[in-house]
């Protein structure tokens, strides 16, 4: 699998982070996975979750990134953390192919839920619930936006590296009763002068909470009441 918007979107994936945002989702994951000792990481990306988890918990994982340019990424990181070499194992598979050692404590899935088209999330759930031990416990961070809506243009600032600043201008255009555009513009500037834009679609399917709990009610999954801020968590 090699989406295109990954193509486009690797490079600028780890300067353009909303660091502050991301280091509360790590800190809410090392909280409710305290005492895993195994976990699946659907969808790793660059493994910026997958170094946090690394860091945060005593637990043996396992990383899912079926996209070329991403899973380089991840184990270029890995490569470098002594730990990664008895404790991460990457697997090429995308998550409906992906066969894990199981049962499992948990099975984590960040910004990825919206990839999924609504039959593939039921297969999705009912693999990996039945892939957990039973008290394991499924993560998915909280979905934006809620309804198929647009959402305005912004900017995210994203870091320097030497001469050049790189940003995304980010805004959804809805495509459909459940679906919308994200239209990501990945901008390098040095200086005041802009040297490059690149620019990556993803249609995106829209979950609510509501839809989401449902879901996971259908797949036998019970909610943790009280997860952390922007996870939503469940239990076997
Ligand atoms: C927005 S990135 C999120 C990466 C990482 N979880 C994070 O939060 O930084 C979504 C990732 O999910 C992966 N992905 C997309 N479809 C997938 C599938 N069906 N199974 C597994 N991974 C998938 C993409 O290749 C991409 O790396």
């Amino acid at each position: 699998m090699d989406e295109p918007g990954y193509v486009i979107n690797a490079p600028y994936y780890e300067l353009i982070i909303p660091t502050a945002h991301w280091d509360s989702l790590a800190a809410a994951l090392g909280k409710l996975l305290a005492g895993a000792r195994t976990v699946v990481e659907i969808g790793a990306g660059t493994g910026y979750f997958t170094e946090t988890m690394l860091r945060d918990l005593d637990a043996e994982i396992v990383a899912i990134e079926p996209a070329r340019v991403m899973r380089a990424a991840l184990v270029t990181r890995l490569a470098r953390i002594p730990e990664a070499g008895t404790r991460v194992t990457v697997l090429a598979e995308d998550a409906a192919a992906a066969e894990v050692p199981g049962p499992v404590d948990a099975v984590v899935l960040l910004n990825l839920v919206m990839h999924f088209a609504p039959g593939e999330r039921r297969a999705l759930w009912r693999k990996w619930a039945s892939a957990l031990r039973p008290g394991g416990t499924l993560v998915v961070e909280a979905q934006y936006p809620q309804r198929a809506e647009p959402v305005e243009p912004a900017v995210l600032p994203g870091r320097t590296l030497g001469r050049r600043r790189y940003e995304a201008r980010t805004r959804a255009d809805v495509i459909g009763p459940d679906m919308v555009r994200w239209v990501n513009a990945y901008r390098t500037w040095e200086g005041d002068r802009l040297v490059a834009e690149e620019v990556a679609e993803f249609d995106c399917h829209v979950v609510s909470d509501e839809r989401l709990a449902a879901e996971l009610a259908e797949a036998g999954l019970t909610p943790v009441p009280d997860a952390p801020e922007g996870v939503h968590a469940w239990r076997l």
